[in-house]
């Protein structure tokens, strides 16, 4: 069997390769990429030389490069990771979001489906359920209610696969996580930006009164999820996937500290995001009873083990923190 993998070269990506290399060994990965500012080729250095995985640059939203793709490789079925993803960047830049997260997952949806892909899987996202208040949880029939440019984008891209089965009856199946943090997580998402600004002595800045809150998976636990919705979910099902892990960003950064026994007065509070999703909750319900999924790493052993290959792979972040990366933080936190 050979699978599409998109965004492999990203965060969970990357993660995603190596797991389903590791799980299946009849499996053949084809990893089209990019190679945004958010792609890196040094998180697949372990699997690049194994002859059943293969790189290819390019961009979901070419239909020429991803048409010859589907002509020259016998794809079996898509999992659908490439985005942009940071909802920060959304703010200051929607277009490429449209570009990719929209217009990309609509070329990757028609030219599967001319090409008789017999699966496809579209990773996304809790964000486009909207934001909770202090109780109750997203339910996959939870009405979309986007607030960002991301999550507008992922939920359009979930409704195009919606319609695609629908009304091509196309074998599209959409999952919905919660928050991934792991190794191989580009520094601007919460949990590796404070490690790392720690590390630096620099300010760990917090949004708002920072109590909101978030549900935490280890993207590995995401990973497998995927791999057994691939394998196993009915096709024009959406499932929800989540850690059972609630906690507000503020203890998140205070546990973050006593992991690398640092002070307290680092933190910095700054002015909130516009738009900023209160809280995030996942009823997991339907894709434990039907496909027997639970999450195999706590968070406390999680953000150990994360923390720890921050420490352990200085050259990975080291390299990412570019020029195009200090310009963003400049924007992103010079406003703030
Ligand atoms: P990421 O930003 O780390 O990686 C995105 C990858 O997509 C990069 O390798 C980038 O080069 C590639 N890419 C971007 N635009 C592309 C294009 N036009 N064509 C081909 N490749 C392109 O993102 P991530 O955190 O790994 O997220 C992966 C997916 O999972 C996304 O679809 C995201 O919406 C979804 N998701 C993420 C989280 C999270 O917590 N990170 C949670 C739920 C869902
Ligand atoms: P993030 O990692 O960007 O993920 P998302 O916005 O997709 O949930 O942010 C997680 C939470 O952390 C979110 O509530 C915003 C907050 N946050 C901060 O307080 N400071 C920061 O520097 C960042 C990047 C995020």
């Amino acid at each position: 069997m050979q699978i599409l993998v998109t965004g492999g070269a990203g965060f969970i990506g990357s993660n995603f390769v190596r797991t389903v290399l590791d799980a299946h060994k009849d499996v053949h990965v084809v990893n089209l990429d990019k190679l945004t500012y958010a792609g890196n080729l040094d998180s697949l250095v372990d699997v690049s030389a194994d002859e059943r995985y293969t790189f290819v640059r390019g961009d979901i939203a070419d239909r020429e490069g991803v048409d010859r793709l589907f002509t020259e490789q016998k794809i079996d079925g898509v999992i659908n990771f490439a985005a942009e993803s940071h909802v920060d960047r959304s703010i200051l830049e929607p277009d490429v979001f449209v570009t990719t997260n929209v217009l990309g997952t609509q070329n990757l949806l028609s030219l599967a489906r001319e090409h008789n892909v017999e699966r496809f899987v579209q990773v996304s996202t809790d964000e486009v359920y909207g934001s909770l208040g202090p109780e109750g949880q997203f339910r996959e029939d939870t009405p979309l209610a986007p607030n960002s440019p991301y999550s507008a984008a992922k939920a359009s891209a979930d409704l195009l696969c919606r319609a695609w089965f629908k009304t091509f009856n196309f074998p599209v199946i959409v999952t919905r996580c919660s928050n991934n943090y792991g190794p191989y997580q580009f520094p601007e998402k919460l949990i590796p930006l404070m490690v790392i600004n720690a590390l630096e002595d620099k300010p760990l800045p917090v949004y708002g009164d920072g109590k909101n809150v978030r549900d935490w998976l280890f993207a590995v636990d995401h990973c497998l999820a995927i791999d057994l919705i691939y394998r196993e979910g009915k096709p024009g099902e959406v499932y929800n996937i989540g850690g059972d892990c609630e906690r507000q960003n503020i203890d998140i950064v205070k546990q973050i500290l006593t992991i690398l026994d640092r002070p307290e007065r680092l933190i910095q509070f700054v002015k909130d995001r516009p738009g900023h999703d209160r809280r995030y909750a996942m009823d997991t319900t339907k894709l434990k009873t039907e496909l027997h999924w639970a999450p195999t790493v706590d968070f406390e052993e999680g953000l150990r083990r994360t923390v720890q290959w921050y420490l352990d792979n200085e050259d990975w972040w080291r390299k990412v923190m570019t020029g195009e990366y200090a310009e963003m933080y400049d924007r992103i936190y010079g406003s703030k």
